[in-house]
């Protein structure tokens, strides 16, 4: 233990005067919990949950000082658990990391076993981390979808947050699984990047914001997969065809959902709840497989920014009022 030397990691905490701080700072092994295998972190991402933490979020965060990051990947460096060794190369992406517990932005982490995940043949740790929690939740929403019965021949698939770190995984997902895609963004000057992701059709916020008391509207898709909650999901529940399906997973627009039970009871919408951070063991380690292989996607570098820890807080700030595009990897190494 005493052979690693201190290291960085990026630390949320309240000042003497009250006001929060996240910034760098050095830290040794000894301040890690306590845990079966130590990771050196090579790198980690953001999530929108990321950005919410580096604002001591108490939704996100119960105690400070707190480091967020609730994605990472990197090699095994001590292990007292059976099914890692030291050299092994792992990830970890939700439970409680990064939220209630110590998070990726630091260069070594310790974990639990079980939520250590070996990473699977055919990613690498950039790929892993290009995916992170928002290529886990797009795979699980694209899933639902599937187990929903819907495939490609039903038409178009509807996804809103299109330029986000979900939204533009799952758009890229579907499209290679050969689904139609609506993208609805409030970034009209990112039509290029969705069209090249794979979206067939590019529409605005105020498309799917219906602020009238209609109990239905005209139905428009069979399947949907929501990142941003409030009143466009409840414009959805109210736009799907007979027996429907909405993947639902985000609150970037609000948490609140204003709606009635006639799309339920009139049309048979189903609307799935998807969560990524207690997504159980099984379904996690087929999810992964999954996006290593037959769902495995390529070209995602060049629309993924890299940043220092340094750099988090302003790419934070940044998320949250959803001016970011595309994934962002964040480097362990200050
Ligand atoms: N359930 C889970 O397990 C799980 C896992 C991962 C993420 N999430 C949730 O999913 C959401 C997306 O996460 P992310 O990491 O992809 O975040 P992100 O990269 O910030 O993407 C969110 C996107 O939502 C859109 N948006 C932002 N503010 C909006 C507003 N006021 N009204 C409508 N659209 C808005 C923006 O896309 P456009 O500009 O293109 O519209 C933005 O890029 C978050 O709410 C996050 O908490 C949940």
């Amino acid at each position: 233990m005493s052979a690693i030397k201190p290291f960085c990691c990026l630390m949320v905490r309240k000042g003497p005067d009250g006001d929060l701080a996240c910034q760098v700072e050095t830290v040794t092994v000894e301040d890690l919990p306590p845990g079966e295998v130590l990771i050196r972190v090579e790198l980690s991402s953001l999530n929108y949950k990321d950005a919410l933490a580096c604002q001591a979020h108490p939704g996100v965060v119960r105690n400070l000082p707190h480091v967020p990051g609730i994605d990472c990947a990197g090699r095994v460096v001590q292990s007292t658990s059976t099914d890692y060794q030291p050299g092994d190369l792992v990830l970890v992406t939700g439970y409680d990391q990064g939220s209630n517990r110590w998070g990726g932005y630091s260069r070594y982490v310790r974990a639990p076993a079980e939520w250590v995940v070996a990473l699977p043949v055919g990613l690498t740790i950039r790929e892993a981390m290009r995916l992170g929690t928002a290529g886990f939740t797009a795979a699980q929403c694209v899933m639902a979808i599937q187990h929903h019965g819907i495939g490609p021949e039903q038409g178009e698939v509807v996804v809103t947050g299109a330029t986000g770190g979900v939204g533009s995984l799952a758009i890229a997902l579907l499209s290679k699984l050969g689904y139609q895609v609506a993208a609805v963004t409030g970034k009209p000057n990112q039509a290029k990047f969705l069209q090249q992701l794979g979206a067939t059709r590019i529409l605005s916020r105020e498309d799917v914001n219906d602020t009238s008391n209609k109990p239905l509207l005209p139905a428009r898709w069979f399947a949907a997969i929501d990142t941003v909650g409030g009143n466009t999901l409840a414009t959805l529940l109210r736009s799907m065809a007979h027996r429907g399906c909405i993947a639902a997973c985000g609150l970037a627009a609000g948490h609140e959902l204003p709606t009635t039970v006639y799309p339920f009871i009139l049309r048979g919408i189903t609307l799935t709840g998807i969560d990524s951070a207690q997504c159980p063991r099984a379904r996690r380690l087929e999810i992964w497989h999954r996006l290593a292989t037959d769902w495995h996607l390529e070209d995602l570098e060049h629309w993924t920014h890299e940043i220092t820890f340094a750099e988090v807080p302003e790419r934070a700030k940044s998320m949250l009022a959803g001016k970011t595009v595309g994934r962002t990897l964040v480097q362990t190494t200050e």
